[in-house]
């Protein structure tokens, strides 16, 4: 069989799923910016259940390793104890916004370190993990390595300031102990010095045509898919698996050596998904099925000799469908070292990865030390629903795309679509149809309201297959749509209840109003459930299939509530400002960013999350490549010749025989402009909609590729990349 070409069989298939979400550093509070990773595995996870495929949707917590280990030792306390008590926070944490994970383990039980130690002997025995000397920084002052965040420095690849394992404000890279240079401890903050020390590699670069072939392979989202490219097809580095500390997974047989917590943490996927089918039984979930695949495929597991690419090309379709939803800060590590140790120990690749855009909080970044966060319990204390920051976390932007979360736009977005939209069908209809006919009408279903439902449920299995959570939530709001026109249409008020129109029309709106709860299940799992029970159903709206969907709703059911509630104007006024407030106040007493931003003294996890984001692209386009600037200057009335202005993309469309050509219309403020732009190499055109751009407006027009370009957007470097505006300028803005 030729893999390059096989597409694999779409959702649902015959094998089991595990769905899994990074797992989160047990190291501090949860803040909504955390909560975007688990509530669209969460979504992505319960989607496919509707679908009908067998899924396990696991996590845990990560409780090894320096983030940990630097956060307890501020704390004087334990790293265990400390590790302990916030897996035990987060625990709890995630349910309450619906995020219901079929296992949450954490990476210091016993499953995980016993399938820790099996995994590493796997890869020992296939001959893949070798001793070397290498320079491993050392504060002589506190007598004592410094591993990973136990140091700072600068990155010998771009020269920010980075963190021993992770250059995290500049491009982005994995670091290998000894690669940081003019090293800092963060214990003493002394100058380190490099010793020499014998550490484990894994041989990483012996799997290079595998892991190449395995990108091509790989689904999910495009960041995922294309920024390891580089990593894999340059020179791939073998990979330090071993650390001078106490706190982690004991390396076989040395006593001062533990496992990077990079190893023993993805395996909690695997012990995780284990401990869930211990609990339910494997014959509801079997877990071997998912990871291990037939028994044919665990003999094609690699040993160093072998040199016939052929013994390295897996058969795909054995194993489950592993899908790995994470931050794109570590598409690295899910992408290479994952892959390559399953694969060495004879595990299932991943089919996708999907990795998640960064999160800005009113623009500007999330900063724990500084305060300036929404956590997760302030977020339930002020009153609002769990499905509300679900819906805006899962479908005001891409999975990939940067979001910003303000509670304006939150406002707006519960008031418009949940409100206005899906609740007032909903309620509209149920209420009606309550009043009128005690439930739903004895008729039978129209033709043309089972086909546009049929139209969801496609709309809802496509955005699975394309891994859009966006879409799979999109697809149950404009199905609302339609039935608000619908009935608005129908005007069944205006008819008699004898009239078999008007019983037609409310059978149909319930029908509706019942597609809805199933199709909306994934986003806001609680509305869902209460609909459910208004419409007087008796299953399980958190277990049915998509296809309930089109049975009939019960015939007799009650008045119901309400779904959503309108949040009013001030309540954005008091909240920015309790922000505001006590961004103030802790800046007051707290370092200036530059000061925190590279030390892991103060800031803890989240921190990274934005700081990356603005430099990410870096590492993608060639610093050398950089044109000088222009010697010839211009003047400010030749500057003021051109009419740049803030734009919104209304429409996008590929232009047909030119790959980077696109036709798109944007909205200039005072009217719609048609422009040919060259924005396809890393734009995707569906999440280019509603986005804010920069126009020249009064650029010649030209034609192109036979279309009317009637401007220029504005762009950065080959790859086009869209320059936008920093806060929301509304179209038609003009820059000066
Ligand atoms: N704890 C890591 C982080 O927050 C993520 C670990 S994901 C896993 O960056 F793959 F290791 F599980
Ligand atoms: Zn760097």
């Amino acid at each position: 069989m030729d893999i390059d070409t096989q597409t694999r069989e779409s959702f649902p298939t015959d094998d089991p799923a595990v769905v899994t979400c990074g797992l989160p550093y047990a190291n501090g509070d949860l803040h909504i910016g955390h909560l975007r990773t688990y509530v669209g595995g969460d979504i992505f996870s319960r989607a496919l259940k509707r679908l009908g495929q067998d899924t396990a949707f696991v996590s845990g917590s990560d409780m090894h390793g320096t983030p940990v280990a630097v956060n307890a030792a501020e704390e004087g306390v334990t790293p265990e104890s400390f590790a302990l008590r916030h897996h035990e926070q987060y625990e709890t944490t995630f349910p309450q916004f619906g995020i219901e994970f079929d296992n949450y383990g954490h990476t210091h039980d016993e499953t995980n370190v016993k399938m820790t130690r099996e995994i590493v002997d796997e890869l020992i025995q296939a001959g893949y993990v070798y001793e070397r000397e290498i320079p491993i920084a050392y504060d002589p002052a506190a007598d004592q390595w410094l591993p990973d965040r136990f140091v700072n420095g600068t990155c010998p690849y771009c020269g920010a300031q980075a963190r021993g394992d992770e250059c995290d404000e500049g491009c982005g890279r994995h670091l290998e102990p000894g690669e940081i240079e003019t090293p800092v401890s963060t214990i003493t903050g002394n100058d380190a010095e490099y010793r020499s020390r014998e550490h484990q590699f894994f041989a990483v670069s012996d799997l290079q045509s595998y892991l190449s072939s395995f990108l091509d392979r790989l689904e999910g989202t495009t960041n995922a898919q294309n920024q390891p490219r580089e990593w894999v097809e340059g020179e791939l580095q073998d990979w330090c698996i071993t650390r001078d500390m106490d706190w982690g997974v004991d390396y076989p047989d040395d006593n001062d050596l533990v496992l990077y917590v990079w190893v023993d943490a993805p395996i909690e996927y695997i012990s995780s998904t284990k401990q869930y089918a211990e609990a339910v039984g494997t014959d509801t979930f079997d877990w071997e099925a998912a990871w291990r695949g037939s028994e044919e495929s665990l003999s094609s597991t690699p040993s160093i000799g072998d040199t016939d690419e052929n013994t390295l090309t897996p058969d795909i379709d054995t194993g489950g469908e592993i899908i790995h939803i994470i931050g794109r800060d570590i598409i690295q590590h899910h992408t290479v070292f994952w892959p390559a140790m399953l694969r060495t120990a004879g595990y299932t690749e991943p089919r996708a990865v999907m990795a998640s855009g960064f999160i800005t909080l009113e623009g500007k970044g999330f900063s724990t030390s500084r305060n300036r966060a929404v956590w997760a319990d302030e977020y339930l204390d002020e009153g609002f629903h769990p499905d509300l920051l679900r819906y805006y976390l899962a479908t005001n932007g891409g999975f990939q795309q940067d979001v910003d979360f303000s509670w304006s736009r939150f406002r707006e977005r519960v008031n418009n679509e949940l409100v206005g939209t899906v609740g007032n069908f909903i309620y509209r209809s149920l209420l009606f149809a309550a009043r009128e006919f005690d439930g739903t009408p004895d008729v039978e279903l129209s033709d043309s309201v089972e086909e546009r439902i049929e139209t969801a449920i496609d709309a809802f299995t496509a955005g699975i297959n394309d891994y859009s959570v966006r879409d799979i939530g999109d697809s149950a709001v404009k199905l609302s749509q339609f039935g608000n026109e619908y009935i608005q249409r129908h005007e069944p008020w205006k008819l008699d209840n004898d009239d078999p129109k008007k019983q037609q029309v409310m059978r149909d709106c319930i029908q509706i109003a019942k597609a809805v709860a199933v199709l909306f299940e994934p986003v806001t799992p609680a509305a869902a459930e209460r609909v459910w029970a208004d419409l007087g159903e008796s299953g399980d709206v958190h277990t049915v299939g998509v296809e309930s969907a089109l049975a009939a709703p019960p015939q007799t059911f009650g008045e119901p509530t309400e779904l959503f509630e309108k949040i009013p104007e001030e309540r954005v006024d008091e909240l920015t400002a309790k922000l505001d407030d006590r961004v103030t106040e802790a800046t007051d007493d707290s370092n200036d960013d530059a000061q925190s931003a590279g030390n892991a003294e103060t800031e803890s996890e989240s921190e990274s999350e934005t700081a990356k984001n603005t430099n990410e692209s870096r590492s993608e386009s060639d610093m050398t490549d950089i044109d000088p600037i222009a010697d010839d200057r211009i003047d400010f009335e030749d500057f003021e010749e051109l009419d740049l202005r803030v734009a919104k993309i209304v429409e996008t469309e590929p232009i047909e025989d030119a790959d980077k050509l696109a036709r798109v219309v944007v909205d200039v403020g005072v009217e719609q402009r048609q422009l040919v732009a060259g924005i396809r190499q890393l734009h995707d055109l569906d999440d280019l909609i509603g986005e804010t751009v920069v126009i020249v407006a009064n650029l010649e027009k030209a034609e192109i590729f036979g279309v009317e370009s009637n401007g220029m957007l504005l762009a950065a470097g080959a790859d086009a990349d869209l320059l936008t505006t920093r806060e929301d300028a509304d179209p038609g803005t003009s820059i000066q």
